[in-house]
C-alpha cells in the first residue's frame, strides 16, 4: 500500500488552506507539515498555530516533521493542534526513547527521521517502539533539492530491518521525490512518499498525483 504526502513547504503560504484542500481533492493521503526552527536547520517555517488552523480544513492525517531542537517541549502543542503523526531527528533529542514516548503519550504515531549522514544504528534499541521511519533523501532545511541516490541503499537497509521486526512500520522518504524517480524509490522499499515541489510546482495537482500513482502501480512487489 503506497501513500503520497504532499509537503506544504512548497505550497503558496498566502493561500495555505486552499492549497491543502486542493491537494486533498487531488488525492493526497496525508499532509506533510515541515517545522523548521532556524537552529536545528537553517530555515524557519510554521508552528502549532498554523497546524491548528489547517486542522478543520481536512480529515486526512497531518504528518508533522519536526526539524527543531530541543524537541520534547513542542510535541504536546502539536498534538493539541491536531497532528496525527510526529517525527523528529535523533540528533535533536537528548533522550530518543523518551521523545518517542512523549509523542505516543499524546496520542500520535511516532516516527524517527534520518538525515543522509545519520547512521541507522539509532534504530537498534527503539525499532519496536516506532510507528514510522522517515529517510531524508536531501539535507533538511529546504524544498526543491535533488534526490541523493545513496538514500536508496538506506531505504533497502531499513526495509530489511522492518521486515525482520514483523511489525507494520511505515517507511517514508522525504526530499527530491518526483514522478520520474518515485518507482525506483518504491522499489527500494519506501511506502510513503513526501513530495513538495514536485506537486505544488506542477500546474495540475491531480494530474501529478495520478502520474505518481501510475508509476507506483508499475512497481513489482
Ligand atoms: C526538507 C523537508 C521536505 C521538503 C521536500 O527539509 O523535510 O519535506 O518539503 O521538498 P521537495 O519534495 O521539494 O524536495
Ligand atoms: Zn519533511
Amino acid at each position: 500500500m503506497y501513500r503520497i504526502a504532499p509537503s506544504i513547504l512548497s505550497a503558496d503560504f498566502a493561500r495555505l488552506g486552499e492549497e491543502v484542500r486542493a491537494v486533498v481533492a487531488a488525492g493526497a493521503d496525508l499532509i506533510h507539515f515541515d517545522v523548521m526552527d532556524n537552529h536545528y536547520v537553517p530555515n524557519l517555517t510554521v508552528g502549532p498555530l498554523v497546524c491548528e488552523a489547517l486542522r478543520p480544513v481536512t480529515d486526512v492525517p497531518i504528518d508533522v516533521h519536526l526539524m527543531v531542537k530541543p524537541v520534547d517541549r513542542i510535541i504536546p502543542d502539536f498534538a493539541k493542534a491536531g497532528a496525527n503523526m510526529i517525527s523528529f531527528h535523533p540528533e535533536a533529542s537528548e533522550h530518543v526513547d523518551r521523545t518517542i514516548q512523549v509523542i505516543k503519550d499524546h496520542g500520535c504515531k511516532a516516527g524517527l527521521a534520518f538525515n543522509p549522514a545519520t547512521p541507522l544504528t539509532y534504530l537498534d534499541h527503539v525499532l519496536d517502539k516506532l510507528d514510522f521511519i522517515l529517510i531524508m533523501s536531501v539535507n533538511p532545511g529546504y524544498g526543491g533539492q535533488s534526490f541523493i541516490p545513496e538514500a536508496l541503499n538506506k531505504l533497502r537497509a531499513v526495509r530489511r530491518r522492518i521486515a525482520g521486526s514483523g511489525r507494520d512500520i511505515w517507511l517514508e522518504v522525504d526530499g527530491g521525490v518526483k514522478t520520474d524517480n518515485i518507482a525506483d524509490i518504491a522499489q527500494a522499499g519506501a511506502d510513503t512518499f513526501i513530495a513538495g515541489s514536485a506537486i505544488f510546482s506542477s500546474p495540475d495537482y491531480a494530474a501529478t498525483l495520478r502520474e505518481m500513482r501510475g508509476r507506483l502501480a508499475q512497481v513489482r512487489p
